[in-house]
Parts: structure tokens; sequence; C-alpha cells
């Protein structure tokens, strides 16, 4: 019987760990003992209804709250009292949710803004005018112009330009119409050739389930359900994300059992929540 770790990529050492994280908003417990493993080119998908915790989640992986209790390690060491902009520099970046791009920039200037705290790496400037073509004919141009998908495609650049080795990506479809979530969705495999490893939140199940190493179901601050697309049901994926019945008990904090056995499932094709769901 494979141990959980044995069928995941880079077995041994996760690039990142959370550990019984548990993060606080005042006296709302936003997070309560969160756990899971991240490991080198895996696309982690954090899923989750709207105050599930998610961007919680990614923020305190960034830096920006911090924990009442728990750790995030990072290749191997403990960052959970670092800096924001020191674990940048070790190439934790995040591509916040709503973009937070500067809008009176020019397209250029916002790229040279990511690469304030950039570590050396592949991604360039210029790789990112190579990846988006029409980035350099408008670098030019005044930000707050560009369409909600060409923000969005920014400030992937932004952060890659930076060189992250871990990318956290906070709903980068939300507003946005499909076909130019598949755009941006579709950068994944360039992006993910250059070595990097994603972690990111999506609102959008079916989306998070096409593209997913893992998957993560956040309901209310804690986990309820945790493993590979392949091995989770749509059923046990929705009754997870609305916290329906006993799929909450099939959840295992982070690793353990990866999850519910129920198998064929046929999970990506069968209307989980989400579908549809966002314009
Ligand atoms: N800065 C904050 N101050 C107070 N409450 C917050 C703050 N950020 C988030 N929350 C609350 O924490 C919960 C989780 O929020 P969030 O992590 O943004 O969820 P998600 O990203 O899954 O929608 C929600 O109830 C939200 O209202
Ligand atoms: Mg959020």
């Amino acid at each position: 019987m494979p141990s959980a770790a044995a069928d995941r990529p880079g077995n041994g050492t996760p690039l990142l760990e959370v550990s019984s994280l548990v993060v606080h908003h005042g006296q709302l417990r936003a997070l309560d003992a969160i756990s899971l493993r991240v490991f080198p080119g895996e696309v982690y998908a954090i899923i989750g209804a709207n105050g599930a915790g998610k961007s919680t989640l990614l923020r305190t992986i960034a830096g920006l709250h911090h924990p009442t209790a728990g750790s995030v390690r990072f290749d191997g060491e403990d960052v959970s009292r670092v800096r924001p902009e020191r674990r940048a520099k070790r190439g934790i970046v995040m591509v916040p949710e709503a973009r937070r791009l500067f809008g009176s920039l020019s397209v250029q200037e916002n790229l040279l803004v990511g690469a304030t705290y950039a570590r050396p790496g592949p991604w360039t400037i210029e790789r990112v005018y190579e990846m988006f073509g029409w980035m350099r004919e408008r670098r030019g141009q005044r930000t707050a112009q560009l369409s909600g998908g060409e923000q969005q495609a920014l400030a992937i650049g932004r952060a890659l330009v930076a060189n992250p080795r871990v990318l956290l990506l906070d709903e980068v479809s939300l507003g946005l119409a499909p076909v130019v979530v598949q755009r941006i969705y579709g950068m994944l495999p360039q992006i993910l050739a250059t070595g990097l490893t994603v972690l990111l939140v999506e609102q959008d199940v079916s989306q998070a389930l096409r593209v997913a190493t893992h998957i993560h179901c956040l309901l209310e601050g804690r986990t309820t359900l945790a493993g590979k697309p392949a091995d989770v049901t749509a059923g046990q994926v929705e009754a997870a994300y609305f916290g329906l019945g006993p799929a909450a008990a099939a959840a295992d904090g982070a690793e353990a059992a990866d999850t519910p056995g129920a198998a064929g499932g046929g999970s990506a094709d069968a209307a989980p929540p989400g579908e549809g769901s966002e314009p």
C-alpha cells in the first residue's frame, strides 16, 4: 500500500509545508489547523466558497498575516517569522486577489515593480513580453486602460519577473469571461516549464480540477477534503465545498489517506459546484 507521499512528485522534501496553521482576524478564527504540503512542480489548488479562508491562507504563506499557531516551512526552513519581502526574495511570490496593480503606472513600470525583490532566474521583463506579445506593444500604456484579462496577465507577469519558486495565485479567474480565463490558464504549462511550483486559489471548482495535481477544499477555515483530482468524485467535492454530509469526515487535514477511495469518479466532468458560476 503506497503512502500518500509516494505518489506525489518530488518525493521527499516538500517545497512548501504548512502545519496546523491557525489564523485569526480579530475574534474570527479564519483558519483552523490547516496543514498541507506542496511538492516541486505541483499545481496545488485551494478551493472553497467565498469566505472559506483561501485568501487568508495564501496571504499567511506570503507573510501578510501572522498565524496564531502553526508554521509555514519553505524549502525545509521555518519562514513563519520572516517578513513578506524576504519571503519574496526567497521565492514565495503572490498574485493577490483583485491584482493590486498600479493603475496610473504603465505596463512596463508595473513589471519593474515586480522586479524589485527579484531573485536571479529565467524570468525577465523580456521573457514576459515573449509570452504575452501584446504587452510589449502596449508597454507604455497606463495600466488602468487595460481590460480585466490583460490586467490579470500583467499581474502574473509582475509576479514572474521576481522569479518565484512558488507562485501563489489568488482567484485569477474572478470576474473574467470564460474565454479569457482559458487563455490565462493556458499559460500555466509555459510557466511550469521554467521549474515553478504553483499554489492557486480558485472558486471555480471545475477550473481547479482541470489544472490541479492536488486539490484542497476549505470550508469556514477548516479542511473538508484533500486529494488528487482523479481520486475524488464530483459528489465528494460538492459535499466538501458546501459542507454536506460525510465528505467532511473523509478529509485528512493534509495528506494522511490521500483521500476518499470512491474510485472511478470521472471527477472533472461531472458538474461540480462553480461550473459556469462566474461569467
Ligand atoms: N483583514 C480582515 N479582517 C477581518 N476579517 C477578515 C479579513 N480578511 C478576511 N476576513 C474574514 O475571514 C474570513 C475568510 O476570508 P478570506 O480568507 O478572504 O476567504 P476567501 O478568500 O476564501 O473568500 C471571512 O469571514 C472574511 O470576512
Ligand atoms: Mg479570497
